[in-house]
């Protein structure tokens, strides 16, 4: 950061009024920049990223010294590709009312094709005029909204075009912002992760994971090490098991090309799952600072006990819906949806056991779920506690009392809910389970931010907390990868079908040992 980037977003009054009119909780400076949108045509830029910079700047999200920059292959100039982002607007359903004031921010650029060195020189020039016309004081932020094939080229060329230097000869920082899959596996992360820093070094990437956007994934931090009550009883002391789900009605969606090739442990599991696991269960930090949060999170990755491969039925079943019901209406199974092999062995469901080996998870159970097309979108982490270690009810009310149950859900419902045992009234001792209920928006009534609004924000403040760093990244898929690898070769483990609409395969029930998913 340098002084005049300070002088330069601070002396924003009108920014300032709009993010205290609207509520909206950006702290920290928003330093000027110039934004660069690889992809600019196609369907990430139009469903979020850009319907995100506009509600951005309606909230006085954004900074006043702002440029927008598309970059695509296609023919179009800019007056055709702000009509794209308008009409963008209109299907995302925003009041167009200040349209006029993003519109003037931005700019086509045309790429021959994503490994043409002329044209990111032609890009690096236009990048300097905006900074000139903008005073964005050579802040740049690259956006790959761009299959994850192309990321190679674009970075390598961006390094090329010297696009990726900082604070030398007029120009202040430079990120890159990249989105999931970073690989498939160990080895393509690492390649990725190396073609990366040819250009860019890790300060300088973002690499993004929704779930990390979350308020109610935020919050697991903040309830765990903002309270002095829980964090005692958070170890195996008292918890009996974990269970981190993470359950949709949705299927496949028009994205078979790319989850037939990655499946349910690739889509859910590298990425969002383990992020969830690791705030449940790491250790305090010293700090809430982004290396320090994830030097915590990457000691629990390197904890988790790798997978007994020659028995894995008995820590892991997959699934693969088939047709049903969900929500009253008809869905036809996996392998008819567009797409599709009709033989395809992908799992769309998974249920994991996994232990964290170390002082304070030693041999509690961790089960990990997510699946497709199941009865209802629930992502939640629940914690079952033991139960009393002696019941001086037992003449009464026999040998087991129901234990305590702590659930955080992070979405549909934002809610921690804390179950206990009370007396049932009246005159008879029985005792009943009641819980203690709060909802996260519960006394709040500002602006919300979703996810993609979330992440530019940060990228634009250079936060990298809700990103994954690299060593964290190649940690999950060191444990993962063996898994996925003996689940796609020739004695892989059994494919469970499921009916669509259902709680998955029966089969999971084995795992956890207890009918409960
Ligand atoms: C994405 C996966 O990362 O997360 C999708 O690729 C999945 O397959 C989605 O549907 C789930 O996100 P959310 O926020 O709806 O739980």
């Amino acid at each position: 950061m340098n002084g005049q980037n300070e002088v330069l977003a601070a002396a924003s009054p009108e920014s300032v009024k709009d993010r205290e009119a609207s509520g909206c909780p950006v702290n920290g400076v928003l330093e000027p920049c110039v934004m660069v949108i690889f992809g600019a045509t196609g369907d990430l830029t139009s469903r979020k990223l850009f319907p995100a910079l506009y509600t951005l700047l309606c909230n006085g999200g954004l900074p006043e010294r702002f440029a927008i920059v598309g970059a695509a292959r296609g023919e179009m100039d800019t007056e055709a590709f702000r009509e794209l982002m308008r009409k963008a607007l209109v299907e995302s359903g925003k009041p167009l009312d200040r349209w006029g004031e993003i519109a003037a921010r931005m700019r086509y650029h045309r790429l021959v094709s994503y490994d043409h060195q002329p044209s990111y020189v032609a890009l690096a020039a236009l990048v300097g005029e905006l900074d000139q016309e903008y005073g964005t004081g050579g802040n740049r932020l690259f956006y790959l909204a761009l299959p994850p094939d192309l990321y190679g080229a674009a970075t390598r060329m961006l390094g090329a075009a010297g696009l990726a230097m900082e604070h030398e000869q007029g120009r202040g920082w430079s990120r890159l912002v990249v989105e999931k899959p970073f690989g498939h596996d160990l080895a393509s992360a690492r390649e990725l992760n190396e073609v990366l820093s040819e250009s860019f070094r890790e300060h300088q990437i973002f690499r993004i994971d929704h779930y990390l956007a979350k308020e109610t994934v935020q919050n697991l931090l903040l309830f765990r090490f903002a309270n002095a009550i829980f964090e005692p009883v958070w170890n195996r002391v008292y918890i009996k098991s974990l269970s981190i789900r993470a359950h949709e009605t949705l299927g496949v969606e028009h994205r078979a090309g790319y989850y037939e090739q990655a499946g349910v442990i690739r889509d859910m599991f590298q990425n969002h799952l383990m992020q969830v696991l690791s705030l449940a269960t790491m250790e305090p930090p010293s700090l809430f600072e982004a290396d320090r949060v994830r030097d915590e999170k990457s000691k629990v990755f390197r904890c988790l006990r790798p997978f007994p491969t020659d028995s894995i039925s008995s820590h892991l079943v997959l699934g693969q819906y088939v047709a049903g019901s969900v929500d009253g209406s008809r869905v036809p199974g996996y392998v008819e949806e567009p797409g599709v092999a009709p033989d395809s062995q992908t799992p769309t469901y998974a249920m994991m056991r996994v232990f964290i080996d170390n002082w304070r998870w030693q041999g509690v159970p961790i089960f990990l779920s997510s699946g497709k097309r199941l009865q209802e979108k629930r992502t939640e982490v629940v914690i079952e506690f033991k139960e009393v270690p002696y019941s001086m009810f037992r003449n009464v009310l026999g040998e087991h009392v129901t234990a305590n149950r702590l659930t955080m859900g992070i979405h549909p419902d934002e809610v921690v809910n804390l179950t206990f045992q009370s007396k049932h009234p009246g005159p008879r001792l029985c005792l009943r389970s009641v819980t203690m209920h709060f909802h996260y928006g519960q006394g709040y009534r500002g602006p919300v931010l979703d996810a993609y609004e979330k992440v530019l924000i940060d990228c634009i403040k250079g936060e990298q907390i809700l990103f994954w760093r690299q060593d964290g990244l190649e940690l999950c898929w060191s444990f993962l990868t063996p898994i996925v690898e003996k689940c796609e070769c020739k004695d892989r483990p059994a494919l469970h079908l499921y009916k669509a609409g259902t709680m998955g395969p029966e089969a999971a029930r084995a795992i956890t040992g207890e009918g409960m998913w």
